[in-house]
């Protein structure tokens, strides 16, 4: 049975992976809060990301930049002038929209042809520092979170002595005032990218975008557990003001999103470096310790949206299985990044209550577990595989007896009959 964005919403809001933002006060179009199982999610994909891209790497160091930078930043990068979308409004409806986005002219809420003429909006949020709303206190959010990269790319390079080829990655938050936002998590006005730029010489540029493509499909095929069939990647038809190639890495999520983009390898040549070389007047030349040739890198990123690969983890892992007289929905997300990789259950809230608390306690310094003492032991079964716990562990009548316990798999539905000091090892070996 196929997945709907309704499903996941669903699903997201009663178990904890996503609230919809401030919603006791009617909530703000398009803001969402990460509950106690997505933030869990999250940060296992973060987690994975950080390795993969950065210190698994011979060459790659990490960074923790501002979200507020000195407006120059975005002057030299070309955002002030740029980063904007060509909007009209419909005069019969009065709605808004995204001008790129309308077929046969027409309004697709009232279907009307009578549009104001197109605006340039600029998407970076604008806010003012110090006590005086003027222009000169203008500050932007980071719309992307890469010119950290740039603008701290000497100090980086020479306080841990690099050389190019070098790459630096970092995971935080951007914000884009999208007037189209939607789909749930996928497009929103706030939102956390991981960006990797890896500086080298423009010789070598080709060869390292290639790279950088296929690692970008390892990480969400290998890593986070994406089918491969449901990735593809898409060229831009039009290249964004700062690119030379690039492409996206695309998800199928079928139904009403269909291909998505998850993110982008993009040739950003010298245009980041050399503007801010330019406009910053401090030279941001590399030299070649060899050689003694100053030249600006080149540089090739890979992006990706952290809230889209959530997005599509649950995704490709929701499933509606029939069992018996019911469905069963089960979540199967890779081990690695499941929130929960244990559920301690005993059979028996009384008799195996106390010894199952014993377990859990000394598991949850290991991994994140969770307990559940209530209902039947099917129904723990079930709620544990709605929210994707891999393994469920239940202390029964023979634990007492011989200090065994049963280890149930959410995807295969075997169980397996383990002794309890071998619950770590066993659990600790698949979610690797
Ligand atoms: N530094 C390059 C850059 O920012 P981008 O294609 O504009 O490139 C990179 O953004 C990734 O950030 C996208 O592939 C997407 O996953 C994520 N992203 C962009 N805008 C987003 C939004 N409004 N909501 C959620 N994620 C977004």
């Amino acid at each position: 049975m196929s997945t709907t964005i309704e499903k996941i919403v669903t699903l997201c809001k009663t178990k904890g992976f996503v609230f919809p933002g401030s919603e006791i006060y009617g909530g703000l179009a398009n803001t969402w809060d990460y509950g106690p199982l997505g933030v869990e999610l999250k940060n296992n994909i973060k987690r994975e990301w950080w390795k993969f891209f950065v210190t698994s790497n011979t060459n790659s160091v990490g960074l923790d930049g501002g979200i507020l930078l000195n407006p120059m930043v975005w002057k030299a990068s070309g955002h002030v002038d740029g980063f904007s979308d060509p909007l009209m409004d419909c005069k019969s409806c009065k709605t808004r929209h995204r001008a790129d986005h309308i077929t046969n002219n027409k309004c697709p809420i009232c279907g009307k042809s009578d549009w104001t003429e197109i605006r340039q909006f600029n998407l970076m949020f604008k806010t003012t520092r110090g006590v005086t709303e003027d222009a000169t206190n203008t500050v932007y959010l980071r719309p992307e979170s890469a010119q950290n990269q740039f603008v701290d790319f000497l100090n980086v390079q020479r306080s841990m002595r690099l050389k190019i080829p070098f790459g630096i990655g970092q995971i935080g938050k951007a914000f884009r005032n999208e007037i189209t936002p939607g789909n749930f998590i996928f497009r929103t006005i706030e939102f956390e990218q991981m960006e990797h730029q890896l500086f080298c010489t423009e010789k070598e540029s080709v060869k390292v975008y290639k790279e950088y493509k296929d690692k970008a499909m390892e990480f969400n095929s290998m890593r986070l557990g994406l089918n491969k069939k449901k990735l593809r990647f898409k060229d831009h038809d039009e290249l964004a003001h700062y690119a030379k190639m690039a492409c996206d890495l695309e998800f199928d999520f079928g139904g009403s999103i269909g291909w998505g983009e998850l993110g982008g390898t993009h040739h950003r040549g010298t245009f980041d470096l050399g503007n801010h070389n330019k406009f910053s007047g401090k030279s941001q030349e590399y030299t070649d310790p060899m050689t003694g040739e100053k030249f600006i890198p080149t540089v090739i990123e890979s992006s990706h949206g952290c809230d889209r690969l959530f997005l599509a983890c649950l995704f490709n892992a929701y499933c509606e299985e029939p069992d018996k007289d019911e469905t069963r929905i089960v979540l199967k997300l890779h081990p690695r990044i499941a929130p929960y990789k244990v559920a301690i259950l005993p059979l028996q809230k009384k008799e195996q209550g106390p010894k199952a608390m014993e377990i859990y306690r000394a598991l949850c310094k290991e991994f994140p577990c969770t307990f559940d003492d209530t209902a039947s032991i099917g129904k723990r079964y079930r709620r544990q595989d709605e929210i994707g716990t891999p393994f469920c562990v239940t202390v029964d009548f023979d634990t007492e007896k011989d200090d065994t316990v049963t280890v149930r798999d959410r995807d295969t539905m075997e169980q397996k009959r383990i002794k309890i000091q071998e619950i770590k090892d066993y659990v600790g070996l698949r979610i690797l």
